[in-house]
């Protein structure tokens, strides 16, 4: 184990390497403005599907393509930094990992923040982690990934301490919880409840229900699926991969039941007496 989960510190806390220390101090500081968007996740929270539908709700010529991707319409902040941000038009949408603690905060500006249960986000950063061209996870095997998952080794560092801090935040009347597994399930509720948070073109299409309908299916796993050199810069070895499998319990394929007990201790040690206690359930259940 020793050498993996290799991180860059900024601040005292951890990054994925590669990432420039000087962007992300600059990203921390950039002013925000009333009309921004910001969408927090950690990684493999569904960020990419959210960002996709906002985008679409938001900007009127959105197209996102191979050489205008996703990731250039709605930049990730402590990737690009604040002078990248700064030379934006408004209204921005802006994605960003970092934590509740670092993420520039503004009484007007929307915070949209995803989440989806750790055990298939575990899985599904396996999945990223081991399909990376750059990286040092080449020789992991799912059982030291799911150790570095649960020391905190994995990219922006702890699932359950990144949630916490963000949870404590959710009643704050700029923000929107969005249920990765709520989505799955209903999909037009989640464009809805998207349209309505954000006001303005993206209400008033999600009013009319023929471009509703457009949305949601321009936003089906199935068309995500297509076509995914629209998503982000190529740094995989198969690009077609990064929408993958798009259901909850796909953990079931990898956990075993001691590991999936060793999630469960944590989830409840984490968010007993949080509005998270309860949550997931059925996801995370051992039983099929
Ligand atoms: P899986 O690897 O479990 O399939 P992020 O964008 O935060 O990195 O999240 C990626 C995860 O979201 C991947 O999960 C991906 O397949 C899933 N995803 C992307 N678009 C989706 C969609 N339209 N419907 C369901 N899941 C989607």
């Amino acid at each position: 184990m020793e050498g993996y989960g290799v991180q860059i510190q900024v601040d005292g806390k951890p990054f994925p390497v590669g990432f420039d220390a000087e962007k992300i101090k600059s990203g921390k500081k950039i002013q925000t403005y009333t009309d921004d968007v910001i969408i927090g996740t950690y990684p493999k929270c569904g960020t990419t599907w959210v960002r996709h539908i906002i985008c679409q709700l938001m900007i009127e010529d959105y197209k996102p393509r191979a050489g205008k991707e996703l990731f250039v319409y709605t930049p990730t902040i402590e990737v690009v930094g604040k002078e990248a941000i700064d030379r934006m038009s408004r209204p921005r949408i802006l994605k960003s990992h970092m934590t509740y603690g670092d993420i520039p905060k503004s009484f007007e500006a929307k915070y949209v923040f995803v989440v989806r249960n750790p055990k298939d986000v575990l899985v599904s950063a396996y999945h990223m982690a081991k399909n990376m061209k750059a990286g040092s996870y080449d020789e992991l095997d799912f059982d030291m990934f799911f150790e570095l998952f649960m020391r905190g080794k994995y990219a922006v560092g702890c699932y359950f301490d990144y949630h916490k801090e963000w949870l404590c935040h959710l009643n704050d009347h700029n923000s929107l919880l969005l249920k990765y597994e709520d989505m799955v399930a209903d999909l037009k509720d989640g464009v809805e409840q998207i349209g309505k948070f954000l006001g303005g073109r993206a209400a008033e299409i999600t009013r009319d229900s023929e471009r509703l309908v457009e949305v949601v299916e321009a936003s089906t796993f199935n068309s995500m699926k297509e076509d995914q050199g629209r998503w982000m810069q190529d740094m995989f070895k198969d690009q077609q991969q990064f929408v993958r499998k798009g259901t909850p319990r796909d953990w079931k394929n990898y956990f075993t039941q001691e590991q999936s007990d060793r999630v469960d201790e944590k989830f409840k040690a984490t968010f007993k007496d949080t509005i998270a206690e309860n949550w997931w359930q059925e996801e995370m259940k051992w039983e099929d």
